[in-house]
């Protein structure tokens, strides 16, 4: 299994903050956001990733991550998205890296509290398909959203005006290779994007996406000024600051 973090777009949301500099660079608590999802798969015993870049200053990504050795991969490559053409328009750059294999796909402005191993353990004994991370969230309407029939998920919905439940899609994703053909079917959202929540949708329809509810906190740290603070907020506190 391969791991991919996804820092591409224009991080509209937090100019002027990302008017100069790409969102993913900047500080959360003592150190750049990308070094969260980096060290997250790191963690789960990832040791091949690609990131996904675009916009402002994609050069500076590599000064700053090197050949990934600080954080323990034996391979760290990079890809340049042009434009903004949404999540899974940033993912089809993977399909060469992937080389057939499995991902795990991380957004590079999600940070989380815990481990994601065990759900990479339960993704390696599942056959086939796709499998969700969600998480029970007070502002549903700001993410993809699942609906349950049962316990059975029965779809996602992108930004719902009326949530059909409070279980947020987190950033992070387990794909295998069929992903890329799925992506190739897609077309671009109203908002122009090539919607995960579409390849997401795909997988369901085949009977072929599994989900796990995540421990401890989420964080999406790129979705305005104020996430940006309450994730920095976060962080120290989990470091022991006390304020
Ligand atoms: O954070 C989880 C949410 O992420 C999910 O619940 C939603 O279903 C999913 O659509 C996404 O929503 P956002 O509106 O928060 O996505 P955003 O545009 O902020 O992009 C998140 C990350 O994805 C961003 O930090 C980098 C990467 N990205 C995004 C775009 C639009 C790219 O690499 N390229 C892109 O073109």
């Amino acid at each position: 299994m391969k791991g991919v973090v996804l820092a591409g777009g224009l991080g509209t949301r937090l100019y002027p903050l990302t008017t100069i500099t790409n969102k993913h660079l900047l500080p959360v608590y003592d150190r750049p956001m990308i070094f969260y999802p980096i060290q997250t798969l790191a963690a789960a015993g990832l040791r091949e990733l690609l990131i996904v870049t675009g916009g402002n200053n994609a050069r500076d990504f590599h000064r700053l991550l090197g050949d990934g050795h600080q954080f323990g991969l034996e391979r760290l490559q990079y890809a340049y998205q042009k434009g903004e053409g949404g999540i899974a328009d940033a993912l089809r750059l993977a399909e060469r890296f992937a080389h057939g294999d499995r991902l795990v796909i991380m957004l590079g402005d999600n940070i989380i509290e815990k481990s994601i191993r065990r759900h990479v353990t339960a993704y390696r004994r599942q056959q086939r398909g796709a499998r969700l991370l969600l998480k029970q969230v007070a502002n549903p309407r700001d993410y993809g959203v699942a609906e349950f029939v049962g316990d059975r998920l029965a779809r996602i919905i992108e930004k719902p005006k009326q949530p059909p439940s409070r279980f947020a899609v987190t950033g992070i994703y387990f794909y295998d290779a069929t992903v890329f053909d799925i992506i190739r079917t897609l077309k671009p959202s109203p908002r122009g994007e090539l919607e995960i929540t579409d390849v997401n949708n795909a997988y369901l329809q085949r009977g072929e996406l599994e989900y796990d509810i995540l421990d401890g906190w989420w964080a999406d740290a790129g979705a305005s000024p104020a996430k940006l603070l309450e994730t920095n907020l976060l962080v120290a506190r989990q470091r022991g600051v006390a304020f």
